[in-house]
């Protein structure tokens, strides 16, 4: 087996789901941190509960009902306003500083890059091009085809059909952990980008590698193509 494509996930992975903390700070202060990372919770759990409950919701109403539900059990009030320029500011998210260059140095490699996320079809689109990464990101695949969020295998089946390739020659790139546990267990090779040194899920699978950022992607692709 030879690694061909790679599919990175994209909030958390390429784009910075926390770098909203600052206005939400503002928005309320004291808990811009806590308000960030229940944010981020309550969305992924929605799309936990929506899948398994055959309740599909685009990822837009998912992220704001997140934010609703976070500010609410923190006793936070955002007016109408606030809530509107936190949940546009969503829309063109901050990729982490290294993202760019370490996909422009894996696309010179010859691999094929793409996206497999959460994020509806124009969501992505607004955040890849507002990001500056649209010309290195050609394949730019949603779960919303399926109606069915990650970890369900119909959402990481959407990767082998779009590459036309067996699994097993497709890398996925992921910061977030139960996004790297769902796409090993589904049969991907799996690096785990782990930004800020969690330990690892226990659900029985590890990942193949794992690094700090996307930067130690590269040596991972070497090694597994020589
Ligand atoms: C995604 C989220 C889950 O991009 O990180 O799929």
């Amino acid at each position: 087996m030879t690694l061909r494509a790679l599919l990175f996930d994209v909030y958390g992975t390429l784009l910075d789901v926390h770098g909203l903390t600052d206005a939400l700070e503002a928005a309320a202060p004291g808990q811009g941190a806590a308000l960030s990372a229940l944010w981020r919770q309550k969305q992924i759990d929605y799309t936990r509960l929506r899948t398994m409950s055959g309740r599909y919701a685009p990822f837009d109403e998912i992220t704001a009902d997140g934010l609703d539900a976070a500010a609410e059990r923190l006793g936070v009030h955002l007016t109408a306003p606030q809530r509107r320029e936190l949940l546009t500011a969503y829309e063109t998210l901050a990729p982490h500083p290294e993202v760019r260059v370490a996909l422009e140095a894996l696309a010179a490699t010859g691999m094929r890059l793409g996206v497999l996320s959460n994020g509806t079809p124009a969501m992505l689109r607004t955040a890849i091009s507002a990001a500056g990464l649209a010309p290195l990101l050609p394949i730019v695949l949603s779960v919303d085809a399926v109606h069915a969020y990650k970890t369900a295998a119909a959402a990481y089946q959407l990767g082998p059909e779009a590459f036309a390739l067996p699994v097993g020659d497709i890398g996925f790139v992921s910061s977030n952990a139960w996004d790297a546990v769902g796409a090993t267990w589904f049969g991907y090779r799996v690096f785990w980008v782990n930004r800020v040194r969690e330990p690892m899920e226990r659900l029985g699978v590890s990942p193949e590698a794992t690094g700090r950022s996307l930067a130690d992607v590269g040596h991972w692709v070497a090694a597994a193509r020589a």
